[in-house]
């Protein structure tokens, strides 16, 4: 029997940490050896990977697969199409969320969330859990019993009134995550002050795609953003700020981050490559295309994005993430589910992006030497697998690593273009921009799902993932805390 089922050749690798020329013999999925001149019996298949980068396969750390949604609309992507999506452009682990209603059991939102990922996976995936009412017995019960199981991340909001926690709330959730050594994603932005300027703005008439960024200015997430991380102080506990658009937010983690609070952050693509001008322009009755960028926090403007690429380049972002939350803009249960002329405030929130979010950063992030190779596999891979528990066997090439690996070309003229696209939405809010970047392999576990812009994935190859609890450099307490 031969020692490897497959070897890549003449692979130039990068980790997070590392850049280095090897190949990689592969055996029943995982790296068993890196070498040069590796030796393999004859009849081992191989790939030359010769003049390309080799990398870890992308881990999205933040992605809506199938999540019920109870104001009438529904995600266009399931485990199926978002999986063969995701390994299409690369990304080999996905982090989609087990989203608890209220009234609802966690476990329950979990056993439904399985049912739903069952048998449809082309790629490895786990949870994340969205914890929306913290009842004495999810705190106390709960929670702590499913990080045991490995579901060691949660999302929280401090907006949306299906999903908000109040302050106590928030509070209340960080303590537990600090008790059992869990990772909370925070949604910030103030809602008190979302409602209130969609209030005005509905009375002045002003109801297109375009007035979803006035109801939302940054100072709306700076002030939640500020709120979190002082939450996150008094409890004595880690919390990611997820989905960060601009200034105002990012200058408040800075800050945290600079007074030695672990305070981590996460941008998307839709913060570099989308501007509150692709919401629509001057024309207040204007409901043509906007819908289809409606995301929160909301695209900011020119300035904004460099402030979020300089984020990126300075390490104030651990994580990139797609955020992708696929819904139709044509259709009766995407963006205008409550209707064709539905105000700004009725459209689901949310853009498209777990094909092009590693293709993206590759093309203007790496080639363009704004961020070095190593940066982009910590961001887009390392870093998020060890923020959730799944490092060393996701995020990295190293003997005993899953053999999750991407071979990309680069110096391709090439523009994204939705027909191109492996998911279920019927646009992309990235239509029409240049990439120079894309994989011509994905592994995933050491299976071809993608080459050579064909899919080869199989539903049902992606596995569950247990995680641990994470392994950010975490001392236990900064100050005396109960
Ligand atoms: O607009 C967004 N970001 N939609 C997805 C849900 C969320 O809050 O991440
Ligand atoms: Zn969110
Ligand atoms: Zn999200």
């Amino acid at each position: 029997m031969s020692e490897f089922d497959l070897v890549i050749r003449n692979a130039h690798c990068a980790t997070a940490a590392d850049v280095f020329d090897a190949d990689i013999g592969i055996k029943d999925g995982r790296i068993v050896a890196l070498a040069q001149g590796l030796k393999s019996a004859e009849g081992t298949e191989e790939i030359d990977a010769a003049g390309r980068w080799v990398l870890p396969g992308g881990i999205d750390g933040h992605c809506h697969l199938d999540q019920p949604m109870n104001d009438g609309s529904k995600m266009a992507d399931d485990f199926l199409s978002g999986t063969r999506s995701a390994a299409c452009g690369g990304t080999t682990t996905v982090l989609p969320f087990a989203c608890q209603f209220k009234g609802q059991s966690l476990r329950d939102a979990v056993e439904d969330y399985h049912r739903r990922a069952k048998g449809k996976a082309s790629i490895d995936y786990t949870f994340h859990l969205i914890v929306s009412d913290p009842t004495p017995d999810v705190l106390n019960r709960e929670l702590p019993e499913l990080i045991k199981e490995g579901y060691t991340s949660f999302k929280i909001y401090m907006t949306y009134d299906d999903l908000k926690l109040n302050d106590r709330e928030v509070i209340d959730v960080l303590a537990v995550a600090r008790d059992h050594g869990a990772m909370v994603m925070v949604h910030a932005e103030n809602t008190d002050c979302i409602a209130w300027l969609t209030e005005r703005l509905l009375k002045a008439g002003h109801t297109a795609p375009r007035f979803h960024a006035q109801s939302r200015p940054m100072l709306v997430e700076r002030e939640a953003t500020h709120r979190a991380i002082s939450f996150a102080e008094l409890v004595d506990v880690p919390i990611l700020i997820v989905h960060v658009s601009g200034r105002e937010a990012i200058e408040q983690i800075r800050w945290a981050q600079g007074n030695g609070l672990r305070i981590y952050g996460e941008t998307c693509p839709q913060y570099l490559f989308l501007t509150a001008d692709d919401l629509g322009l001057d024309d207040e009755h204007d409901h043509s295309h906007g819908a289809k960028c409606i995301c929160s926090p909301p695209p900011r403007d020119k300035a904004n994005q460099q402030v979020v690429w300089d984020g990126l380049e300075s390490g104030v972002f651990q994580v990139f993430s797609s955020d992708h939350a696929p819904f139709t803009f044509e259709g009766p249960e995407g963006k205008y589910a409550a209707g064709a002329d539905a105000s700004f405030d009725k459209i689901p929130n949310g853009v498209p992006g777990l094909e092009t979010r590693l293709p993206l950063l590759f093309s203007h992030g790496v080639l363009t030497g704004r961020i070095d190779i190593c940066q982009f596999v910590a961001l887009t891979s390392t870093n998020v697998a060890k923020m959730y528990g799944l490092y060393p066997k996701k995020g990295s090439i190293a003997i005993g690593a899953d053999a999750d690996l991407t071979i990309w070309d680069t110096g391709l003229d090439r523009v994204i273009r939705n027909a191109d696209l492996h998911h279920n939405v019927d646009y992309t809010p990235y239509e029409g921009i240049p990439v120079s970047a894309w994989p011509t392999l994905t592994l995933s576990r050491g299976k071809t799902v993608w080459a050579n812009g064909q899919y080869h994935g199989q539903a049902g190859h992606g596995q569950f993932l247990h995680c641990e609890l994470p392994t950010p450099a975490r001392p236990k307490s900064r100050g005396q805390k109960p």
